[in-house]
């Protein structure tokens, strides 16, 4: 007689368990003796609803922020300096102690502006932040904040001169000093054999130098007016379910995230777009259009920004248009920041556990309209490579990623993902964002909207591909310690 076994296709991870237990218990100290309650009920109760607001009751230690980009091509897709690209970025932020009044705020950063400054920041008091979706449980969302509006569908902006709050010579100073040195580290690792060696403050030297910044410091304020529509029915949500509420799939259960992340829209085609700068006697000084472009919309929320990130999103393919890819890495504090900060002090040898990386990472194919997901919490998704290089000579910084997972298809196959995203270095817009340490939003993000990326998707088995493509637009933010992702890969989360 012969028995036949039946067939396991995949071995079980003895770490799931574990990792549940962990955070079953993590979760039960952090009702119990954990400061923000109110943060942990919000994220609770709005697990089914991450694109819109979580900061209803919270009076500290909180951030939330939506990112649009807006990408209009002008020209052939070999000429990137034919783009107009921006985001904009509305936000809310609330300092760590409740006491710290002056801290809390709502702002709006544009980037990729028209006329004389690139980026710029606004600053509102928080009375005059209104949420108008707090009912709505669909893909929807809607913040008021002085008389500008932010929704999934449309922006108006309108940005008054007395809200222009300039950012100090001396904060970007420090940021660049930061900013210089990671780019220093990363070109002593980099592999490739370095054809020259670079002078000491050659990275410095890429930012504005200090009278310049000094310059900058002196120049008049300016308003900001714009209008930009992007019908709900022509957007690409990510799919969602009970068990699947968001992009950070069930982990979205987990209430006490440091940093939380929600799609809202992968692409849609920006029906209308027009922005434009205005002086103090609200003379227009430039404009920018943006009718027939292409759109993403993002967001973040949480109590602050990791230590270490990598972010990339592309969106403007060459051959499949309509298809995007969205990538992140960051440092999480698996316990929360709190009680991840109470490991280090107490029991620094369990530091590094306290720790661990994790990644969204999705492409969607428009043409077969299938979405490969190569995220942590995908059981079966494995990372295989992830590497900054940059390359002197080019002025350029390259992301290069390579992940598998299975085929969504065929459950029996699976796919392999590889991108590489290059942008010129140096030439992000500095942005601020929310700092735990530093205990207010500071300038800590060189962001890019006009990197280059290629693409290629292919069956392993098979070797078949699937995709090959170009984007350009794309956006990339590399930030904090990189080498310390690059080292510790393990798909634990
Ligand atoms: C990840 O992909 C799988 C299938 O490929 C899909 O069922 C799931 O909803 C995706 N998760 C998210 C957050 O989009
Ligand atoms: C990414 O860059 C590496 C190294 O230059 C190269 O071998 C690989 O083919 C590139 N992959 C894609 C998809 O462009």
């Amino acid at each position: 007689m012969t028995t036949t076994k039946k067939p396991t296709p995949y071995p079980r991870s003895p770490c799931l368990a574990l990792t549940a237990l962990v955070l079953l218990s993590a979760l039960f100290f952090q009702w119990a003796f954990g400061t923000n309650k109110d943060y942990l009920w919000s994220n609770t109760k709005n697990v089914n609803r991450p694109i819109q607001y979580h900061g209803h009751g919270i009076n500290s230690n909180f951030f939330e922020g939506w990112y649009f980009k807006l990408v209009k091509d002008n020209g052939s897709p070999s000429l990137p300096q034919n783009l107009h690209a921006m985001a904009i970025i509305v936000g809310i932020y609330r300092p760590t102690s409740e006491s710290d009044q002056n801290g809390a705020h709502a702002f709006v950063i544009p980037l990729g502006l028209p006329g004389p400054e690139k980026v710029a920041y606004y600053r509102f008091s928080t009375d005059e932040f209104t949420d108008l979706a707090s009912n709505v449980l669909s893909q929807d969302f809607r913040v008021q904040l002085g008389n500008s509006l932010f929704a999934h569908d449309e922006i108006v902006l309108d940005l008054p001169i007395d809200k222009f709050d300039r950012i100090p010579a001396e904060e970007l100073e420090s940021f660049y000093a930061v900013a210089s040195s990671e780019y220093e580290t990363q070109y002593q690792d980099s592999e490739t054999s370095q054809p020259r060696k670079v002078p000491s403050g050659f990275f410095r030297d890429l930012f504005p130098s200090s009278d310049q910044l000094k310059v900058q410091e002196a120049q008049q304020p300016f308003a900001i007016k714009g209008h930009f529509r992007f019908p709900g029915k022509t957007q690409t949500p990510l799919p969602t379910s009970p068990l699947v509420p968001s992009i950070m799939g069930f982990i979205q259960y987990i209430p006490f995230l440091e940093c939380n992340h929600g799609v809202s829209s992968l692409y849609h085609p920006i029906q209308e777009g027009r922005i434009s700068t205005l002086d103090n006697k609200n003379t227009i000084l430039a404009t920018a259009i943006f009718d027939g472009g292409i759109g993403y919309t993002e967001k973040d929320w949480g109590i602050n920004f990791p230590s270490t990130w990598v972010w990339t999103q592309t969106n403007i393919f060459k051959n499949v248009p309509g298809s995007s890819m969205l990538f992140s890495l960051a440092s999480i504090p698996v316990l929360g920041p709190d009680a991840t900060d109470w490991v280090k002090a107490k029991i620094p040898f369990a530091a590094p556990l306290a720790n661990v990386p994790g990644r969204l990472m999705v492409y969607y194919h428009a043409t077969t309209k299938t979405l490969y997901n190569f995220s942590s919490y995908m059981a079966f998704a494995r990372i295989k490579h992830v590497g900054v290089t940059l390359n002197v000579d080019q002025r350029s910084q390259t992301l290069s990623v390579r992940a598998t997972t299975i085929d969504p298809t065929n459950i029996f196959e699976r796919v392999s993902l590889e991108f590489n995203v290059t942008r010129e270095i140096g030439t992000g817009a500095p942005l601020r964002a929310p700092s735990r340490a530093k205990g207010a939003m500071v300038t800590a993000v060189e962001e890019t909207i006009l990197g280059h990326t290629s693409i290629k998707l292919w069956r392993v088995r098979s070797g078949e591909v699937i995709v090959e493509d170009e984007g350009i637009g794309s956006g990339l933010e590399i930030v904090g310690d990189i080498r310390w992702l690059e080292k510790r890969l393990k798909p634990w989360f």
